[in-house]
């Protein structure tokens, strides 16, 4: 029973918070958007430009002011609750599926023998430490230099995505720095941005200038939000690509492939800039194209030997032993209702069908078993690795 509600909690919990998600970056892209269209001109009444637009059946006037309309109108829209739900729905949902059943996701062995609670507070604290970390350097003197600022976050972000390579699971290191980023994300909305609009609207109000540098650091705080927003969402779906986090350089494709996702970021903010650098995009794509190449699974050094390879039959105990008790139509395993995946591996039939899949899973990425709870051995590593090099495959 407790293993079917936790399928809802986190079904519900992964629903929401991806449609809060949406609507944050969504609402966010479109802004940034605008700011790239807008039809710049001077027009009376301190417009700074504006722009036409046809979307669902009608017709989209927008004007942007150059500072402020001269009063307030009776209605104006705050973009925040995205933000902070999709904060507190990821948040749920990491506890849900990472720290509920820490066994199964959060800890691997082979990557550092540490308990649930350590991991646990190994994952909270590199959140925490983030964000500190991160506004300390925002509010030094180094705020002055954007570039530096920004080497500096990055280096941030590679020393955790590797120091939590060596003590969680990959897939956990990877959602741990998704969860580390998504943090000062929300924290710059809720700390800087949004404090700095309200003193905004409150100066309109009160017939004052704005405070400048509330202003200064909320577009600081909003720039890195926005070049963090393709790597956060790749790590948000990196979880079902193991050959990613389950690479044995993991920190750095983790890395290479947000360096990427900053490029194409940035391709797209200055390409309306006159000049701009037109190589970023093709950069980045070949960044990616060389990642391909690089971590193409290598072959391993079996001969199909006929002889000396075990059979289906032979290979089934130890698929029963190790891999049954959770891929089965009613696993015995208390944290499953039904086969993860719908895999199911009870039979020679189900283990041929399954062939290719299983051997990446247990010979090229290890990801399977999860967290290795069964305690699968090299030995038995190799025997399945024989059987696959034996097997006749599709040409
Ligand atoms: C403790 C439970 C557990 C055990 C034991 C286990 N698995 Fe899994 N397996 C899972 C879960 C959970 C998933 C789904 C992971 C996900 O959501 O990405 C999965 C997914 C898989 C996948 C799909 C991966 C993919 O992306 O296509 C394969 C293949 C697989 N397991 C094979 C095996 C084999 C082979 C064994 C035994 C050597 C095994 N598993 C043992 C829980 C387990």
């Amino acid at each position: 029973m407790e293993a079917y509600l936790h399928d809802w909690l986190s079904l519900l919990l992964r629903w929401a918070h991806f449609i809060t998600g949406v609507a944050w970056i969504g609402a966010s892209f479109y802004f940034n958007w605008l700011e790239n269209h807008l039809e710049r001109q001077q027009a009376p009444g301190g417009i700074a430009g504006d722009l036409w637009a046809v979307h669902g059946g009608g017709f989209y006037h927008l004007e942007k002011f150059e500072v402020a309309p001269e009063t307030l109108p009776a209605t104006l829209h705050w973009f925040k609750f995205e933000a902070y739900f999709t904060w507190i729905t990821g948040f749920a949902l990491l506890c849900t599926v990472y720290y509920w059943n820490a066994g199964a996701f959060l800890i691997d062995r082979s990557v550092a023998d540490i308990s649930g609670l350590q991991a646990i507070v190994i994952g909270l604290a590199s959140m925490a430490l983030s964000w500190v970390c991160y506004d300390l350097l925002c509010r030094s003197p180094l705020k002055r230099n954007g570039e530096i600022l920004a080497a500096l976050i990055f280096a941030w972000f590679v020393l955790l995505a590797w120091l939590l390579s060596e003590c969680l699971s990959g897939r956990a290191a990877f959602i741990h720095v998704g969860a580390a980023i998504g943090t000062i994300m929300v924290a710059n909305v809720f700390f800087v941005i949004i404090p700095a609009q309200k003193d905004l609207v409150a100066a309109v109000g009160e017939n004052r200038k704005p405070d400048g540098a509330k202003g200064k650091n909320a577009l600081l705080r909003s720039r890195h939000n926005n070049y963090f927003t393709l790597p956060v969402l790749f790590i948000m779906i990196s979880n079902h690509y193991a050959g990613t986090y389950a690479h044995p350089w993991n920190w750095l494709v983790l890395v290479l492939i947000s360096v990427a996702g900053v490029g194409i970021r940035h391709w797209f903010n200055i390409r309306h800039q006159p000049g701009h650098n037109r190589w970023i995009l093709p950069m980045a794509v070949l960044l990616l194209l060389g990642l391909i190449v690089l971590m193409r699974p290598h072959e391993l050094l079996l001969e199909p030997d006929q002889a000396g390879a075990p059979s289906s039959a032979a290979l089934m105990p130890v698929i029963r032993e190790r891999c049954t008790s959770c891929h089965a139509q009613n696993p015995e395993h208390p944290a499953f209702t039904t086969a993860p995946l719908g895999l199911v591996l009870e039979s020679e039939q189900n283990l041929q069908e399954t062939a290719a899949r299983v051997y990446q899973s247990v010979v090229v990425t290890r990801t399977m078993p999860l967290g290795n709870l069964t305690g699968m051995t090299d030995e038995e590593r190799n025997l399945l690795a024989r059987w696959y090099a034996g097997l006749e495959k599709p040409r």
